[in-house]
């Protein structure tokens, strides 16, 4: 069986991706840091093999636990999407966010992602296949003084994956990253699982910006 593991999935976004996965073959790990809701969620996912791992991002070993029990329940991951939804504090105005918040930001949004990189990337390298998607607001393209914190980070996960894109092309692993400006409303979450699928299957440029 062949998995797709979410971190940061939720009743929006994560699931609708896990639905979309699910109904190719997919089983499906959930990773965020409520169990009681990761279990909510594998309950209503109730036509997916999905499993719940609490894990929180910002702790690096929790994470790299959390895949690695991931892979060993439900088989290899081929599949890894990293879109925890930004803490507020990453979404203050320039001038308010302090330097604190923002090395948390980049820990949310760069060492996160190169830990779950790291944790899953032996695995497809070794059998020649994969995708690793990043989801990000527009300040991932484009910072936004209104979103200080996430515009910083962003701008270090893009860039992170921009050069495992380039790196790792060649070897069958795709990397790309799916840009939704403003909010997602709860009636596009299938077309956007969907752009997803088909950045998996079609392996093209790093970037895909969602527009309305
Ligand atoms: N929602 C929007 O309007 C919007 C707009 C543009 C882009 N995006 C992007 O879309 C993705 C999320 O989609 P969504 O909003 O529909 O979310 P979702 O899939 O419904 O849920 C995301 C989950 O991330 C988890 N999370 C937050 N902080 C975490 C942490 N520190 N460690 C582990 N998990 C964490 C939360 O669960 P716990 O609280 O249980 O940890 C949350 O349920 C993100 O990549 C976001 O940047 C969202």
């Amino acid at each position: 069986m062949t998995t797709l593991a979410i971190v940061g999935a939720g009743e929006g976004l994560g699931a609708a991706v896990a639905r979309r996965f699910g109904a190719e073959g997919f089983s499906v790990a959930l990773l965020a840091r409520r169990q009681d809701r990761l279990d909510k969620l594998v309950t209503d996912l109730k036509d997916v093999n999905s499993r719940g791992y609490a894990a929180d991002v910002l702790n690096a070993e929790e994470l790299a636990w959390a895949l690695e029990r991931a892979a060993n329940d439900l088989g290899p991951i081929e599949v890894l999407q990293y879109s925890p939804l930004p803490q507020r504090q990453f979404l203050k105005p320039v001038l308010e966010t302090t330097v604190e918040e923002a090395r948390e930001a980049f820990e949310f949004s760069v060492a996160g992602p190169m830990t779950a990189v790291n944790q899953v990337l032996p695995g497809m390298r070794e059998r020649g296949r994969g995708s690793i998607l990043f989801v990000n607001g527009g300040s991932g393209a484009r910072p936004n003084p209104k979103v200080g914190g996430t515009s910083i980070a962003f701008a270090g996960e893009g860039a992170y994956g921009q050069m495992l894109h380039e790196t790792l092309g060649a070897e069958g692993v795709h990397v790309g990253q799916l840009i939704i400006p403003g909010a997602i409303e709860p009636d596009e979450t299938a077309e956007l699982a969907g752009k997803l699928w088909r950045m998996h299957c079609e392996r093209g440029e790093f970037r895909v910006v969602h527009t309305r």
